[in-house]
């Protein structure tokens, strides 16, 4: 093999390693890149192992042989313009894989002797030795990494195209959901206005077996309302549609209305609520509205799981730039495993279809979001068996 090189290169490989030829020839053999060089005449003087193989072209074959004559489909093509400025202008080049595609006509034989295309990108050289220019071309294997970009590619394109039917499902599933909603509270705010006008007597006096079924009639479009007005949020929620309309809002005067509105459901439970010492003009920043549909879940929930003749306790504490509301309890407490769950969408610590206690398991998932997104957070401490304090976050109103 050493017997190939010519004495050009024994004196370039002498200059500038200090091996012995026969070790460099070697080291270049055992290169995984394709190197040959070129001198001043544009022959090739200098033709590695690895250039054989990919090329078939044995060294006797090339050595001593112009480039363009061993490449004469090459001739005129970006190739040689770059090996002619290197050995003209001294000017380093890379020809990237990706900017001149397959640049010289190499194969690499596979296992089980196929030939496969050779991706290559190529670094060109000048150097110059004893007053002499060359050009070193070094080859780079790059069909593994094309390989891996076309793989990544199609899967990138399947994603993509994934992404898209899911997004085009989940749009229909909230368009959906939101027009059933719709559709369906308008003729059921219609049936529980009438069943209430009937209900409260002004039509006249029922007969009682008659009062019993119309008043179950009315409590449970009442339920179903609540429900469709709980999936219509959590719809909204889901499409980024929902609206606040963020005010400064006298905290007093909402927590005392929000009392009052519970104060009836409460009374189911036999749950006192006591809203304890609260500075007048606190103003924290938030929805009117929503914030009260927060606050209404957190009171009824206290007062669903408390027990009978218990007290639901609100506090407000100062903290630093925010301030929190906690509503406390003396029920049961949330089991440890529910814990994790429980502001996810329709979870309930009893999820069984002989719960005694009403409720879709939507309130703490909605409250949850509101919350977020009037920049505040929502979180409980409970003790099992001892009660639960949920408590609300809520930014301060700062008119500076
Ligand atoms: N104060 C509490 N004490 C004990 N468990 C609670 C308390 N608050 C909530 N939970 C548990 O968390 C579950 C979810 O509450 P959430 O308010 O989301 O739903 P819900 O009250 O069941 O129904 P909805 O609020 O939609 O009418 C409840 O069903 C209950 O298991
Ligand atoms: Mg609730």
């Amino acid at each position: 093999m050493l017997s190939d090189i010519n004495n050009m290169e024994r004196e370039v490989i002498a200059e500038h390693v200090p091996l012995s030829a026969s070790l460099f020839g070697k080291v270049l053999d055992f290169s995984e890149n394709g190197l040959f060089l070129v001198d001043s005449d544009r022959k090739i003087i200098l033709w590695n192992e690895w250039m054989v193989q990919a090329s078939s072209l044995g060294r006797e074959e090339v050595i001593g042989t112009a480039f363009v004559d061993v490449f004469p489909n090459l001739k005129g093509r970006r190739i040689e313009s770059v090996i002619n400025a290197a050995l003209d202008t001294r000017t380093a080049s890379l020809l990237s894989r990706s900017l001149n595609k397959a640049i010289f006509p190499l194969y690499l034989s596979e296992v089980g002797g196929e030939k496969r295309h050779l991706e290559q990108s190529v670094t060109v050289k000048p150097i110059q030795s004893n007053g002499h220019d060359y050009c070193l071309i070094q080859i780079t294997d790059v069909t593994p990494m094309v390989q891996r970009e076309d793989v990544l590619r199609v899967l990138a394109k399947e994603a993509g195209e994934a992404l898209q039917v899911a997004e085009e499902a989940s749009r229909f599933k909230s368009e959906f959901t939101s027009t059933v909603s719709h559709e369906l509270r308008t003729p059921l705010t219609s049936i529980r206005g009438s069943l209430g006008l009937i209900v409260s007597g002004v039509m006249g006096e029922l007969r009682p077996e008659m009062a019993r079924l119309v008043g179950i009639a009315y409590n449970n479009t009442e339920r179903l309302l609540f429900l469709i007005n709980d999936i219509l949020d959590i719809s909204k929620i889901e499409s980024g549609k929902m609206d606040f309309v963020m005010e400064p809002v006298d905290l007093k005067t909402l927590l005392l209305q929000s009392v009052e509105a519970n104060q009836a459901y409460g009374e189911q439970y036999e749950v006192k609520y006591v809203l304890n010492d609260v500075d007048d003009g606190v103003t924290v920043y938030a929805d009117t509205d929503r914030l009260m549909q927060v606050l209404n879940n957190l009171l009824s929930n206290a007062a669903k799981f408390s027990s009978k003749g218990a007290e639901v306790e609100i506090n407000v504490i100062p903290k630093d730039a925010v301030i929190r509301v906690e509503v406390k309890d003396y029920g049961n407490g949330i089991p440890e495993k529910f814990q994790s769950r429980i502001f996810e969408k329709f979870s309930q610590a009893d999820g069984s279809d002989t719960r005694k206690i009403g409720g879709t398991g939507l309130g703490l998932s909605i409250s949850k979001s509101i919350i977020e997104q009037m920049g505040g957070a929502i979180g409980f401490d409970t003790v099992a068996g001892k009660g639960a304090t949920f408590y609300i976050d809520i930014c301060l109103f700062n008119d500076a």
